[in-house]
């Protein structure tokens, strides 16, 4: 039987052998619901990218780029992170260079896996369709906050674990705590998060309307997976 895993910060992903398993990368606040949101509105590509350098060196080649670190977008960049960003005619069919804080990092580290796709709760119901009908095991990969867990990704998580606990093994801690905190926040999630600490770092920037956003279930039937460095809509 296939088994499902979560790991809660990309600093444990050294315990986590993936060549033989797909990882499914989260960052619910905000670069995975984004990407999931670009593709919903015609973006062709996105290349996740680790630095700021090196999506400045995009810039320079005259791609399209977007970028965030601690929630704001730094100079010399289109785009910043947040979903509503991408819902405008200006990225249908564009590749988009992006770097963020933590997603694009976890994308990056991701890479050895047999396949890395893209989760969000945005996309919750096409994921979890498609890891049925797939042979390997999974691993949920929360990109957390600068090494640390955060609430909203292991929600997440835990929301995946449920839709799959019946053909899927849940062996280790990680995804039963995840599932079991999914469940107590699953009556309200956006007041379950309501004290968390991106959800409080957002609210001083003045970011309040992507919190529920990315709170939505099944708003896309999208599925972003990665192509070599390249992420495109399955
Ligand atoms: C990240 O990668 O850390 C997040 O997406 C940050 C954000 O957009 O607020």
């Amino acid at each position: 039987m296939k088994q499902i895993d979560v790991c809660l910060t990309p600093e444990l992903l050294h315990l986590h052998p993936i060549e033989n398993t797909i990882v499914v990368v989260v960052d619910v606040f905000r670069a995975t619901s984004c990407m999931v949101t670009a593709f919903a509105y015609g973006v062709a590509k996105i290349l996740p990218v680790a630095t700021l350098e090196e999506c400045r060196q995009y810039r320079e080649l005259g791609h399209l780029t977007a970028a965030e670190r601690d929630g704001l977008k730094p100079e010399g960049f289109e785009l910043d992170n947040s979903p509503f960003s991408y819902m405008t005619g200006q990225i249908a069919g564009a590749t988009v260079v992006v770097t963020t804080t933590n997603g694009t990092l976890a994308i990056t580290r991701s890479r050895s896996a047999v396949k890395v796709l893209i989760g969000s709760f945005l996309n919750l119901g096409t994921l979890a369709r498609y890891l049925r009908n797939q042979q390997y095991d999974v691993l949920v990969l929360c990109a957390g906050w600068k090494g640390k867990p955060n609430l909203e990704d292991t929600l997440f998580a835990g929301a995946l674990v449920e839709q799959l606990q019946d053909e899927f093994i849940v062996n280790e801690d990680s995804a039963l705590m995840a599932l079991r905190q999914f469940q107590q926040a699953r009556p309200n999630l956006l007041s379950y998060v309501a004290n968390s600490s991106h959800v409080r770092r957002l609210q001083r920037l003045g970011i309040q309307k992507d919190i529920a956003y990315c709170l939505q279930t099944d708003l896309y039937d999208i599925l972003p997976v990665l192509r070599g460095n390249v992420l495109v809509a399955l």
